[in-house]
């Protein structure tokens, strides 16, 4: 019997979604996947969509799966400090994040995108979370999620897709609303965002990136109250060692200069 696939209406920004599930279905077919998230790849069995038109190279897919697990990481400690925590998961797309991260009872998970995807969830993803449809350059939103717990928020792949200044106007918001918490995202240098513009699969999909920032000390002074904890290389990680060639190899000779590494992915987080 073939399985009836799922022709998604996307726009150009919410179609972003498919390069980060792809990525993510890729490593789970790896011998040694990193984030070994099946789930996305049966989720992208399930849709129909000619994937190869993203022109996925190699080094996206390692790099999203190894961000993702980091992200996953931070998730899961801070989590398991806080039981009573709120989970927001910023422009989800359908990553399936709450899965991989098996929150215990006491955590409420909000997942929060455009409406059109958020809507396309439940099909996907059965697991119950809170679904929040909504354009997070905007803040009112936030007023349905209670705002006396701990929270942690978590962006991947979202901040070049918000233009100006709304990643830091919304960082504000959150930061009013939520009174402690943790911010986790992968952070793009100035240069890498504008760099984006020219990565193919963001070429064909014809999207202009946002600015990012070089000093991951930069929000600090945007007077939301943050404290950076912690910023960390992927090219550091010691799962580079089971990249193929010639990437291990490029990654090892990137990760020995701080300012190469920043250019690369780099997970940062932030406290408040
Ligand atoms: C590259 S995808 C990443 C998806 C998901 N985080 C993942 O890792 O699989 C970017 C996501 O951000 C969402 N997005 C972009 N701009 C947004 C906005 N202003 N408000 C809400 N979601 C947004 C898109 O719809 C898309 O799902």
């Amino acid at each position: 019997m073939t399985m009836q696939r799922t022709r998604l209406t996307l726009n150009q920004l919410e179609e972003t979604l498919l390069i980060t599930l792809w990525a993510k279905a890729l490593d789970s077919k790896l011998r040694v996947p990193m984030l070994g998230d099946t789930r996305s790849a049966e989720i992208a069995d399930r849709i129909d969509y000619d994937f190869d038109t993203l022109k996925i190279k190699a080094a996206l897919t390692y790099e999203t799966a190894l961000r993702s697990k980091k992200l996953d990481d931070a998730v899961r400690s801070f989590t398991a400090a806080h039981p009573d925590a709120v989970v927001l998961d910023l422009g989800c797309g359908l990553d399936p994040r709450m899965v991989r991260c098996r929150p215990t009872a006491g955590i409420d998970w909000y997942d929060v995108d455009f409406p059109e995807v958020v809507a396309l969830r439940p099909q996907f993803l059965p697991e119950p979370s809170h679904l929040v449809g909504a354009d997070v350059t905007t803040t009112d939103w936030l007023a349905g999620i209670p705002g006396d717990r701990p929270a942690m928020i978590v962006a991947e792949g979202l901040i070049p897709f918000l233009p100006g200044s709304s990643f830091q106007v919304l960082t504000h918001a959150l930061t009013t609303h939520f009174g402690t918490g943790e911010i986790a995202l992968n952070g793009y240098t100035r240069f890498a965002a504008w760099a984006m513009k020219y990565h193919p699969t963001i070429k064909a999909l014809g999207i202009t990136a946002a600015a990012g920032f070089d000093d991951p000390r930069e929000p600090e002074s945007w007077g939301a109250g943050l404290t950076l904890i912690d910023e960390d290389f992927l090219t550091r990680a010691p799962e580079v060692a089971d990249w193929p060639q010639p990437l291990r190899g490029l990654t090892r000779t990137m990760s020995r200069s701080t300012a190469l590494s920043r250019q690369g992915a780099r997970i940062l987080r932030y406290r408040f």
